[in-house]
């Protein structure tokens, strides 16, 4: 713990005072060189979370509120705090008056995920002015960054708590410390946690369930702060994750999205045993769940096994995110990916002749530091070669402390937003194309609820992944129906009900 008004002055300056070695007895800051370390310990399996005595009934009569950036890995992470702060009695809200805490669980991705997270705290400031006992918390990947701790230590005094991605099982205990002390609670691990299972959760709706199968990345793409927020690589052990499922299926979800920052190195980690993606796929398959989707794969660890796997099809979707980043070669080689665009595209043809009706998407970085128009250019002839069904694209954004930040970047801003705006034009222009196709065929559809802008009408998504909007009844949300499609846009298709399929 640290008391805010001497913590004025930069972590590692020393000038402030305390000496750095006080402050370290007070808090553990993170360290992005720290954090890069991969040591050869084993992970430990923990099945013991509990919450402390004193903390199971702090939160009767108070409300939480958990603000999410990023990817399904932070969704998912809230839904484990949310389970958390519910097992202290307290209850949701959305309402910022009405919360006693309030966390932030950032992301690091790019300048603008951050950006956005600052702007935001400045708005809680007068919040804290109406309830001086409001707790503000910032977790999440930011919080692993020192230089984010620094600002937040320098100018935004009113956080009550800092703590990263490592220790989120450890929120009653920093809650308690925070709840008790007039000082601001650190505690950001820059070494990966062991595994905690049966941390209690909430999920957010009861069709679709995020599950975890693996924490952090050891690829280091020359780009990405990810390694670095996240840790080394580690797998859930493969009953842990089945067990999950089955219960999920018991439930009555519909659907389940395996996660993980690059599910395709699952179980390399595993000291005992050979075990991947594949095995673990096929496991998941015999339980009786419509549907299963993972995420994020990284096309150079996808094996052949799993592309066998995947093509026996039953409940494994026909939907691949399978970020290619770049079409040149040498870009590639600049950012680490370890594999050429050939391997890519070889990748590309055995997925679509095992798996026929596949629907591809992508990640895409444009301007990355060196691009020249020729490589952009084969960034264009790629998608319009795989024909993806959808594609995240992204202009590049350096991140303090990764490779690629200190390489030369001459390119300027204008030249980036103009490359970003070609390259989403191919896209649309693909995904209307491969929309259009489906209008007249019959899809099975799962109703997830009813559609953002229309409450009259519900939206589903196919196998493949794709938005239908249905005229229907409100009581088949949550069911598996027919449609044939009558309309396509570029982001979503229209349909009419066929028939209800049994499951
Ligand atoms: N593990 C996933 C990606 C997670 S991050 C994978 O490897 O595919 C999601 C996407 O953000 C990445 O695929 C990449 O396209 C983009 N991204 C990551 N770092 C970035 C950066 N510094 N600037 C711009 N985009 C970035
Ligand atoms: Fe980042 Fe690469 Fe890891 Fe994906 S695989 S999280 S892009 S380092
Ligand atoms: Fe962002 Fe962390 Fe996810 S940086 S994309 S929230 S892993």
């Amino acid at each position: 713990m640290i008391d805010k008004k001497e913590a004025t002055t930069d972590l590692k300056s020393g000038k402030s005072s305390k000496s750095t070695a006080d402050y370290a007895k007070y808090f553990q800051a993170p360290s992005l060189k720290d954090a890069k370390k991969r040591g050869k310990e084993d992970i430990t399996v923990h099945y013991d979370f509990t919450i402390p005595e004193e903390m199971k009934q702090i939160g009767k009569g108070l409300h939480y509120l958990i603000r999410t950036y990023g990817c399904q890995m932070n969704e998912h992470d809230t839904e484990t705090m949310a389970g958390i702060f519910e097992a202290m009695g307290y209850t949701a809200t959305e309402d910022t008056m009405e919360a006693d805490v309030i966390l932030f669980n950032t992301c690091a991705i790019r300048e603008g995920a951050e950006d956005k997270v600052f702007g935001e705290l400045g708005h809680m400031k007068h919040l804290k002015r109406n309830n001086p006992n409001l707790i503000l918390g910032l977790c999440g990947c930011m919080s692993q960054e020192e230089k984010v701790v620094n600002k937040v230590l320098r100018s935004y005094s009113e956080v009550d708590m800092i703590f990263g991605t490592h220790n989120i099982h450890r929120l009653p205990v920093l809650l308690r410390d925070a709840m008790f002390s007039k000082e601001m609670v650190i505690e950001v691990w820059s070494k990966e946690g062991d595994i905690i299972e049966n941390m209690p959760k909430t999920r957010t709706g009861d069709i679709k369930a995020w599950v975890n199968i693996m924490y952090g990345c050891d690829k280091f793409c020359t780009y990405c702060i990810v390694p670095y927020t996240r840790g080394k690589e580690r797998s859930r052990r493969p009953e842990d994750v089945v067990a999950e499922v089955r219960e999920l299926a018991r439930q009555g979800f519909k659907e389940i999205m395996v996660l993980g920052q690059n599910v395709n190195a699952y179980g390399k980690d595993f000291e005992d045993r050979k075990y991947g993606l594949g095995d673990l796929l096929d496991e998941l398959r015999k339980i009786d769940i419509p549907r299963i989707r993972f995420t994020t794969s990284h096309p150079r660890d996808f094996d052949d096994h799993l592309i066998e796997v995947l093509a026996k099809g039953g409940n494994l979707v026909e939907q691949i995110h399978l970020p290619a980043q770049s079409g040149s070669s040498e870009v590639l080689k600049k950012m680490a990916r370890k594999y050429t665009r050939e391997h890519y595209m070889e990748l590309v043809r055995k997925i679509k002749a095992a798996i026929p009706d596949v629907s591809l998407s992508t990640d895409i970085i444009v301007g990355f530091p060196g691009e020249t128009e020729e490589q952009f250019q084969e960034t264009l002839s790629l998608m319009k070669e795989v024909e993806y069904d959808s594609a995240y694209t992204f202009i590049y954004s350096p991140r303090e402390g990764t490779p690629a930040a200190s390489m030369v970047d001459n390119e300027p801003d204008e030249v980036k937003k103009d490359r970003l705006q070609r390259l989403m034009a191919v896209q649309n222009e693909i995904s209307l194309r491969k929309n259009q196709e489906m209008v007249g065929k019959t899809y099975e559809l799962l109703i997830e609820g009813e559609s953002r802008k229309n409450p009259e009408v519900l939206a589903g998504r196919t196998r493949t992944g794709k938005l239908v909007h249905v005229k229907a009844d409100k009581s088949l949300i949550g069911t598996l129906v027919h449609v044939t499609i009558t309309e396509a846009k570029t982001f979503t298709t229209y349909g009419e009900l066929v028939t209800k399929v049994e499951v």
